[in-house]
């Protein structure tokens, strides 16, 4: 495995990130929604970052169907715990790739009426677009890398690594 962004890197950008995002939010209590497992480490960094005050939830979604991964079929396992209606709703995932995950679940929590629903994302590959999905904020943009740590997986493994590197 090779170092791509190393811890220090990240928590300035996640910093930073926390920073806007809660200039955007002044004076509202945002809803942070994480998706499980890979935004779990981000997710809790931005919230302790952020100055607004916030609550979370969490949703667990699998794809299936043939050739899953790039198939786009996306389901939720485990739903959300919490009403959205008229919350300001943050959903922060760790990567988007293809843009299946987020675009699905984007519409379908929108359908929930929350009073906002925007997208924050650690990594960004947009190489590996499959739809056309943008999220409202971006930690770092990437190669079309496979990356471990700070969250992400390799089989299960590396989630707990403090920097983010790319798989050889
Ligand atoms: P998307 O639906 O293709 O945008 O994929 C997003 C999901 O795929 C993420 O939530 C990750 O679980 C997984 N994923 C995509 N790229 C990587 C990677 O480089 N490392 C680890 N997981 C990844
Ligand atoms: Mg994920």
């Amino acid at each position: 495995m090779e170092l791509l962004i190393t811890e220090e890197e990240v928590q300035r950008r996640v910093s930073s990130l926390a920073r806007k995002i809660s200039r955007d939010f002044a004076g509202r209590e945002v809803l942070l929604v994480g998706i499980l497992k890979g935004a779990f480490i981000f997710m809790a960094d931005l919230a302790r970052k952020m100055t607004t005050p916030v609550k979370v939830d969490f949703v667990r979604l699998a794809s299936y169907g043939r050739g899953t991964h790039s198939s786009g079929k996306v389901k939720i396992t485990k739903d959300l715990e919490t009403s959205l209606r008229g919350k300001d709703v943050l959903l922060v995932e760790d990567v988007v790739d293809t843009g299946f995950t987020l675009n699905y679940l984007f519409h379908r929590l929108q359908a929930r009426r929350p009073r906002s629903l925007k997208t924050v994302s650690l990594l960004d590959k947009p190489g590996g677009r499959k739809i056309d999905f943008q999220a409202d904020y971006i930690g770092f943009t990437i190669e079309n890398h496979f990356v471990v740590g700070y969250g992400l997986d390799y089989n299960e493994a590396y989630r707990n690594l403090r920097g983010i590197y790319v798989v050889k």
